[in-house]
């Protein structure tokens, strides 16, 4: 299965990521974690590791994959067939306790032009990558909804929102329902910082609260371990509950 978890700027992305990780390879899951955020460089602490090679770089670098993209009037295409995960050349994973991390590509120098080397990369990868029973791939998106419009979801199995409380928030929920509609993709939701105003504020708007696989209060040990980046660790049922309804779904 693989799943893509989106949301508004700073609404808790890879936080969830990482805890939904940890406890999907608890439940002896294979977990490859895709970092896709081109502007974010903190998730590979949230999870207590190493961040691996720039996956751009394996063909090329970010210029090489653009002048590929542009000389081929934008068909190229980066994979021969199908990739497994025992694929990924060394250099471009690392692994800790059966999760394994990926990273697209970043934002480096001022002036380097866009990020669709590392979008296109990626969604060829996504598209490309055959996954076995017991793995499942989650992708750590940008803020916003660009990724839709990058056409990376359209390769996803299920499309994982998480839902601060905010207005922009609410507002968001709708029109990823929408681009889940339109793309045949079921989306799930996770509330996120939430008290019990805010919950049903965002129940509401999410409309089918069968759909909300996890809610999260507002926890100043995680806050405080992303500050100072360190491995986030929430001890709480919430997370187990996520990942044994993403494991029912897979079966
Ligand atoms: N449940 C929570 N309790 C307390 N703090 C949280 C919680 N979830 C996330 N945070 C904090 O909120 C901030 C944003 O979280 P995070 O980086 O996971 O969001 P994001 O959506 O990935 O952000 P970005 O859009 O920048 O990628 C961080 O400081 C994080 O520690
Ligand atoms: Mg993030």
């Amino acid at each position: 299965m693989k799943i893509s978890v989106c949301g508004k700027g700073g609404s808790g992305k890879s936080t969830i990521v990482a805890l939904l990780a940890e406890r999907l390879a608890a439940a002896g899951k294979e977990v490859l974690i895709i970092d896709s955020d081109e502007s974010n460089y903190g998730l590979h602490r949230h999870l207590g590791m190493e961040n691996p090679e720039e996956f751009t770089g394996f063909f090329g670098g970010k210029e090489e994959v653009l002048n590929n993209m542009m000389i081929s009037n934008f068909t190229h295409q980066f994979f021969e067939g199908q990739w497994r995960i025992g694929d990924i050349p060394e250099d471009y994973y690392t692994e800790k306790h059966g999760i394994k991390l990926m990273v697209s590509g970043k934002i480096h120098q001022a002036n380097e032009g866009c990020a669709c080397a590392m979008g296109t990369v990626m969604k060829q990868f996504v598209s490309n990558l055959r996954l076995e029973e017991n793995q499942i791939a989650i992708l750590d998106m940008e803020a916003g909804i660009e990724h839709f419009g990058r056409g990376l979801d359209d390769e996803v199995d299920l499309i994982l929102m998480v839902c601060d409380p905010s207005y922009e928030s609410v507002q968001l929920a709708a029109k990823i329902r929408e681009l889940g509609e339109k793309l045949q993709k079921p989306v799930y939701y996770v509330l996120n910082k939430t008290d019990e105003t805010s919950r049903e504020v965002l129940t509401q708007a999410i409309q089918n609260s069968q759909r909300i696989l996890a809610v999260l209060p507002a926890e100043p040990e995680l806050t405080a371990a992303a500050l100072l980046g360190r491995k986030l660790v929430w001890e709480s049922s919430v997370m187990d509950r996520a990942a044994e309804k993403i494991c029912g779904m897979q079966a």
